[in-house]
This record gives C-alpha cells, sequence and structure tokens, in this order.
C-alpha cells in the first residue's frame, strides 16, 4: 500500500447508522456447491427482511462477476482474489449498517477465515448449504456439470477442484431434508434470536 494513503475518520460511527436502521448488521455467508440453492435461499430470505423492514443486500457470485470481479477466472488465485474483494466490500456494507448477503461457492476455509476476521465479532454468520453433489449435479441449472464432466470446462468445484465444506458454520441447512421457504424461516430465526433484528 502507498504510504502517503492515510485512513480517514467518518464523522459518523457503524453505531450510528446500525442504529439508525434499529438492526445490528453482520454478514450471512451462504456456501456451497454450485446448484446448492444459495441464490434462492439468499433470494428468499431477502423477500422475509424486506417485509420486515430490514435493511438489506445481497452480493451474488454470478452477478459480481459481470462487474466489478469479471477480470477474474476460477483457478485457484482467482479464486481468492474473488472472495477477498467481496469480502471488503462486505466489510463497507456492514459499516454502512446493513446487513449483507452473500452467495459465492467460496470452496475454501481459509479464504472464508480471512473474511470472518476482517469484520468484528459476531458480525460473521456462515451459512452452509449443504447439498449432496449428486443433487446439483442432477439439477444442474445451468449446465455446468454437464460441461465439466465432458472436460469442456475446467477447475469445476466438486469436479475437478475441491470443495471444502465448513466445519462449524453457525448455520447449517441441509437442503434435501428442508424446503427454501424453511431454509429461510431457520436463518430469520436466528436473526431475531441473537438480536440482529427485531
Ligand atoms: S467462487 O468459487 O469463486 O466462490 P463464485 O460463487 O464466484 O465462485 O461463482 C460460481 C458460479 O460461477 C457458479 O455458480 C457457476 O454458475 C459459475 N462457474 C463457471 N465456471 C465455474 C467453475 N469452474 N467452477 C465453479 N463455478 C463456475
Amino acid at each position: 500500500m502507498d504510504k502517503n494513503i492515510v485512513w480517514h475518520d467518518s464523522h459518523l460511527s457503524k453505531a450510528q447508522r446500525s442504529q439508525l436502521k434499529n438492526q445490528k448488521p453482520c454478514i450471512l455467508w451462504f456456501t456451497g456447491l454450485s446448484g446448492s440453492g444459495k441464490s434462492t435461499i439468499a433470494n428468499a430470505l431477502e423477500a422475509k427482511l424486506y417485509d420486515s423492514r430490514v435493511h438489506s443486500y445481497l452480493l451474488d457470485g454470478d452477478n459480481v462477476r459481470h462487474g466489478l470481479n469479471k477480470d477474474l477466472g476460477f483457478d485457484e488465485a482467482s479464486r481468492v482474489e474473488n472472495i477477498r474483494r467481496i469480502g471488503e466490500v462486505a466489510k463497507l456494507f456492514v459499516d454502512s449498517g446493513v446487513i449483507v448477503l452473500t452467495a459465492f461457492i467460496s470452496p475454501f476455509i481459509s479464504d472464508r477465515e480471512i473474511v470472518r476476521h476482517l469484520i468484528e465479532e459476531g458480525e460473521f454468520i456462515e451459512v452452509f448449504v449443504d447439498t449432496p453433489i449428486a443433487v446439483c449435479q442432477a439439477r444442474d441449472p445451468k449446465g455446468l456439470y454437464q460441461k465439466a464432466l465432458s472436460g469442456e470446462i475446467k477447475n469445476f468445484t466438486g469436479i475437478d477442484s475441491p470443495y471444502e465444506a465448513p466445519q462449524k458454520p453457525e448455520i447449517h441447512l441441509k437442503t434435501d431434508t428442508i424446503t427454501v421457504d424453511e431454509g429461510a424461516n431457520q436463518i430469520v430465526e436466528y436473526l431475531q434470536s441473537k438480536g440482529y433484528i427485531c
């Protein structure tokens, strides 16, 4: 970093911005295989939060890769950089008092832990969207598993690139036994019970 760049403190604090919104900001970090249902559950959750007048914002893998991260691919270094940038953006949202939802495969434990430690204790909520790979492959909503299996796409998570499951996620959604709505409700209940939202 350039030594001539100096951090400029803001007059308003995160606490003040959060108070105005009547909520405690955090990152709901969805992780799971492609096709596991991260975006679907995150979208269902956002709708519920909106109805409860909670200020939230969803950062979604496929969308962010169209803009901010369009220069990145799927080799290991690119995925690490992808998550690093998302972590920094999500941190800014937290500072603004917003409850931010992120839906990225984020396959590596170390990258998710870096984001956890980027923000304050209790602000990082890991949501493991636990869907067996066989189910994701059968769904194959974008036809990408088929392409990966035929060798047309390289470095595909779960096929020829690893996925490291969370060891102690704050929220564990076993999607083969619950519906999207039940998954979203489980997260709302967590947020209420821990005082993030009323
Ligand atoms: S991450 O691994 O870097 O966190 P991210 O969530 O941003 O991945 O993007 C994953 C999405 O990109 C997938 O849902 C899928 O639609 C698409 N994709 C394209 N190529 C790959 C690949 N090689 N591995 C995984 N997903 C891929």
